[in-house]
């Protein structure tokens, strides 16, 4: 009897752990198919999704001026155009200053740009360049 219970209980860990490791090889097996904006590593992707979040409100989506606040402006308002080569070629470190520390070279009423430097990380700036700089070819 007690020899009985003994095998069934081994009988049964046996399965538990099969069923344990198939189960891990079928999790190894997926990758999370949305690219996140947070964690490391400078990629377009990355990119792509701050700009989404945090810049197409002003900018638009493909940063032609068309983001949903352009509705509250005037044409006087300045607003760069970011599909335009010459505006993000060429000039990556004054890009990069000028989305961290932000951007007023115009009196009021046009507007600022602001300062991104407590919202994003040096890798996230980079990130949404290379994303802007894919912008002309859309
Ligand atoms: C509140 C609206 C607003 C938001 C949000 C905004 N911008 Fe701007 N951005 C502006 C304005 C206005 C200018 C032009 C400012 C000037 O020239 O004085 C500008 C300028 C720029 C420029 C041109 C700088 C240069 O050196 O020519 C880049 C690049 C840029 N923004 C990127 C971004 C990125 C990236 C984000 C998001 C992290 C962002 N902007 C969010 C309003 C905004």
């Amino acid at each position: 009897m007690e020899r009985k219970i003994i095998i069934g209980i081994l009988v049964l860990s046996v399965l538990g752990f099969l069923l344990m490791s198939v189960n891990d090889t079928y999790a190894q097996s997926m990758t999370n198919p949305i690219p996140l904006s947070l964690g490391k590593g400078v990629s377009v992707e990355r990119g792509a999704a701050i700009f989404a979040q945090q810049c197409a409100t002003c900018h638009g989506l493909s940063g032609r001026r068309d983001g949903p606040r352009s509705f509250s402006w005037t044409k006087e308002q300045y607003m760069p155009d970011l599909s335009v080569k010459e505006v993000i070629t060429g000039r990556d470190e004054q890009l990069f200053t000028n989305i961290k520390e932000g951007l007023a070279r115009f009196p009021e009423p046009m507007i600022v740009m602001p300062q991104w430097k407590y919202i994003l990380s040096d890798e996230d700036i980079w990130s949404v360049i290379k994303y802007i700089q894919t912008l002309p070819r859309m």
